[in-house]
């Protein structure tokens, strides 16, 4: 059996945020103040999303990417992430973090069956970097970027490229590729920053990157990459490492999406631009079966939105959630 939508996408990748919760305060995702935190009892448990990825795997999902909020905050994380990778039909468990708090978990996770960090980090300056993350975590997030580097593990940057704020460092962080066999990618920014609005002077859009970028270099080469990439890729000739570019809110990769979320509440999201479509927490409390979670999966699934727009469309009110509560 085989998650699959009406336009033929199969569904192998899932999203799964295990927190709301963050140690940081980033511009682009959050109010200063943060947001509404949801009580624990609220909270999937991790019984709860290891049985559902269990089911999602036994329908051909492979690959499980752990976000938050920052999924580092939550309590017993990391023997989470050592009993996840005892379920065989993974092929890549993932993590996207902030790198605050992962600087003595390395080991651990180049131990476990961990394939990729990303790590989010949008400004090579202390300052600048405290600005944007309202927090003064920058040495720690440098030198934990630092030892992922010279780890076994997969590193990609996330950078959020940010009007006015970072578009000044966009080439300092394709020179980190130079010397470094790492993707480092550039996002546009989205309007999940608990307000709706995105705050830019200029729309720094997939076209405007990639030809800030070339203007610079003398030779950009294009980096094949798998057709559910959320990024494109490209490499200076020389360079050990990548880079690229994730068109968040333009939305030109959906055509060949293969991902699904469920938020730390449980809400299953088609489509990162959704409002949710139901909610798998509750499903389960009110004990469903494994084969009642599969054809519910397989059903909701069948509906996915054709593509970001259309499914923005649809929630019928704005989007002004926080990515903390979304997952990322
Ligand atoms: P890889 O699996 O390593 O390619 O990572 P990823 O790009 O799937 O995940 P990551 O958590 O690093 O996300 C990077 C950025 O891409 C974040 O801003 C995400 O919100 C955005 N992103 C991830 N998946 C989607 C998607 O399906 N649609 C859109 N529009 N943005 C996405
Ligand atoms: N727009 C684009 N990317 C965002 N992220 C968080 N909020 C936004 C936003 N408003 C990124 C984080 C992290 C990834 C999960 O999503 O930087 O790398
Ligand atoms: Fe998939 Fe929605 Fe993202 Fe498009 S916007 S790639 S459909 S999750």
């Amino acid at each position: 059996m085989q998650l699959t939508d009406k336009f033929g996408r199969k569904i192998s990748y899932l999203r799964l945020a295990v927190t709301d919760r963050c140690n940081l305060r980033c511009q682009y995702c959050m109010p200063a103040a943060g947001i509404n935190i949801v009580d624990r009892q609220e909270l999937l448990t991790y019984k709860e999303m290891y049985r559902i990825t269990r089911v999602l795997s036994e329908l051909g999902v492979n690959k499980v990417r752990l976000t938050g909020g920052e999924p580092f905050v939550r309590k017993d994380f990391i023997n989470f992430l050592e009993s996840l990778s005892f379920n065989d039909q993974l092929d890549e468990i993932n993590i996207t973090t902030n790198g605050a708090l992962i600087s003595n978990h390395i080991e651990k996770l180049e131990a476990l069956k961990i394939k990729s960090v990303n790590l989010s980090i949008d400004s090579l300056h202390k300052e600048k970097f405290a600005q944007i993350t309202r927090r003064d975590v920058f040495e720690n997030v440098f030198e934990t970027f630092q030892k992922l580097a010279q780890s076994n593990l997969n590193l990609k940057l996330n950078v959020v490229v940010q009007s006015g704020f970072n578009t000044n460092e966009i080439i300092d962080f394709v020179e980190l590729s130079k010397d470094k066999n790492i993707a480092v990618r550039f996002i546009e920014e989205m309007p999940f920053n608990g307000k709706g609005q995105r705050q830019m002077n200029e729309e720094w859009n997939y076209t405007k990157i990639i030809n800030h970028i070339q203007k610079h270099y003398s030779e950009v080469i294009p980096v094949q990459s798998k057709k559910s990439s959320t990024s494109k890729n490209f490499k200076i000739p020389t360079y050990k490492g990548t880079f690229g570019i994730i068109p968040a809110f333009t939305r030109t990769i959906c055509n060949d999406c293969n991902r699904i979320r469920i938020t730390a509440t449980g809400m299953f999201k088609n489509c990162l631009f959704d409002g949710g479509v139901f909610n798998v927490r509750d499903f389960i409390r009110k004990g469903a079966s494994d084969n009642d979670l599969k054809e519910l999966f397989i059903k909701t699934v069948h509906h996915k939105p054709e593509n970001g727009f259309i499914a923005e469309a649809a929630r019928g009110n704005d989007v002004s959630e926080s990515m903390s509560t979304i997952g990322g």
